[in-house]
């Protein structure tokens, strides 16, 4: 065989072996492995998927976090309660069809999806750009068949829901992480009360620490600022099949998030690009509103929105400007302390 020949056939294995899988799946013949740092990325390099260590841990966790953004900023935990405790781990589609990671060549997983499939082989997990990670059934027209959106832990991206699906009895919360070392389930939680007049409430154990007021049909009666809203659409689902509110940002290019945190409280945090930092727009409970004359005898205080669209215009020019991270600092300043969330 000539050299160019060999060449030919080298670059065909390649390609190949390069396009049986895409970046953003794990498939059965593609999984990813901790000792070799991989990840697999979503389609637009919004968010990637693999393991980490959070904070001074050393135990290793299979996780999404933001792919682009420099401080590493975990959204979601598969293994929250059951780490590795060394880099052997493995996470690949398991003769079942789920996606499952081991530790080494054990055979019991430490997570698993957990559902049962029929036709197993024809699986794939997809990170997709939503920062929902789906595992999907190929002969089966790609029906979605588990997604971590369903399994949230202390963070809450747009178009996640709060809630219950009535049909499978699924509940999804928010729970904090034990500490920023230990992503295991902590003890705050922010979840949808189901009783007569659903509400949003915020738990530390078993505490009530805050609450949302009961829906009126466009917001919730303890935000009545919500009325004003530009920035966010919402969503409030009462059927018999679901109970469950979400709510997506108009402006796509925002990237926001919403931790439940350990310290206690609920709080809505959005990226800065010009500063290159995350900042805090407001939280719940605690918030600026709740003292007294905050905003002056003739103005209200917006806790649910925490800014203005002029805010956010401003926001907007920050990060498209190539602002010092001083101008990030004032914004800061002045959301927390003073302005935007009071309107007059
Ligand atoms: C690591 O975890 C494995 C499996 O759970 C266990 O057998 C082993 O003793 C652990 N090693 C250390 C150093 O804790
Ligand atoms: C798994 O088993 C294979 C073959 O038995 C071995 O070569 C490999 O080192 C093992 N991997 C781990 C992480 O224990
Ligand atoms: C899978 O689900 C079964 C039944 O609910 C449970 O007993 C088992 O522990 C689960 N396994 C994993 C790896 O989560
Ligand atoms: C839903 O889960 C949250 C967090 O774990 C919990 O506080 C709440 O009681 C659960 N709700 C129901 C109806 O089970
Ligand atoms: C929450 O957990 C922390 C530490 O795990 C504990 O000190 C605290 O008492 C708990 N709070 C409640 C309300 O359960
Ligand atoms: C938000 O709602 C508006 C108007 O209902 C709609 O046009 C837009 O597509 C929605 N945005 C997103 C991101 O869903
Ligand atoms: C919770 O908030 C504290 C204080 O702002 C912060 O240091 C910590 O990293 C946060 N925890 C998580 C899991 O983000
Ligand atoms: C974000 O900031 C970086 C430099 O800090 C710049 O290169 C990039 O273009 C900015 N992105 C946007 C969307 O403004």
């Amino acid at each position: 065989m000539n050299s160019v020949n060999w060449l030919i056939r080298m670059l065909l294995i390649f390609f190949l072996s390069y396009f049986s899988f895409s970046a953003d799946t794990i498939t059965l013949d593609h999984s990813i492995q901790d000792n070799t740092d991989q990840v697999i990325v979503s389609a637009g390099n919004i968010f990637a998927l693999g393991f980490f260590s959070p904070g001074s841990s050393t135990n290793r966790y299979v996780g999404i976090w933001y792919y682009q953004i420099p401080v590493k900023t975990v959204v979601w935990v598969a293994n929250r309660d059951n780490p590795i405790n060394d880099t052997s781990g493995i996470l690949r589609i398991d003769a079942r069809g789920n996606l499952a990671l081991f530790q080494g060549n054990q055979t019991l997983p430490v997570w698993s999806t957990n559902i049962s499939i029929a036709g197993a082989g024809s699986t794939f997990a997809q990170i997709q750009d939503s920062g929902n990670l789906v595992l999907i059934q190929r002969n089966n027209g790609n029906a979605v068949l588990w997604q971590s959106f369903g399994y949230p832990t202390n963070t809450w991206l747009s178009y996640m829901k709060v809630g219950f699906n009535l049909r499978t009895g699924l509940n999804q919360s928010y729970t904090s992480w034990k500490s920023p070392d230990d992503p295991g389930v902590g003890n705050i939680s922010f979840t949808m009360n189901s009783g007569v007049s659903p509400q949003l409430v915020l738990y530390k154990g078993s505490i009530p620490v805050w609450r949302s007021g009961t829906w009126t049909g466009k917001m919730w009666s303890g935000l009545p600022e919500m009325a004003q809203n530009f920035l966010i659409n919402v969503s409030f689902v009462d059927t018999d099949d679901e109970l469950s509110f979400s709510c997506d940002w108009k402006d796509a290019s925002l990237i926001a998030r919403y931790v439940t945190n350990e310290t206690g409280v609920t709080q809505r945090i959005l990226w800065n690009n010009a500063s290159q930092s995350w900042i805090i727009s407001n939280s719940v409970p605690n918030d600026q509103c709740d003292f007294y004359g905050h905003c002056g005898t003739n103005g209200y205080c917006n806790p649910y929105l925490g800014i203005s669209s002029d805010q956010a215009a401003e926001n907007d020019q920050l990060s498209s400007s190539s602002q010092t991270a001083g101008k990030g600092q004032e914004l800061r300043k002045s959301t927390r302390e003073r302005g935007s969330t009071c309107f007059n």
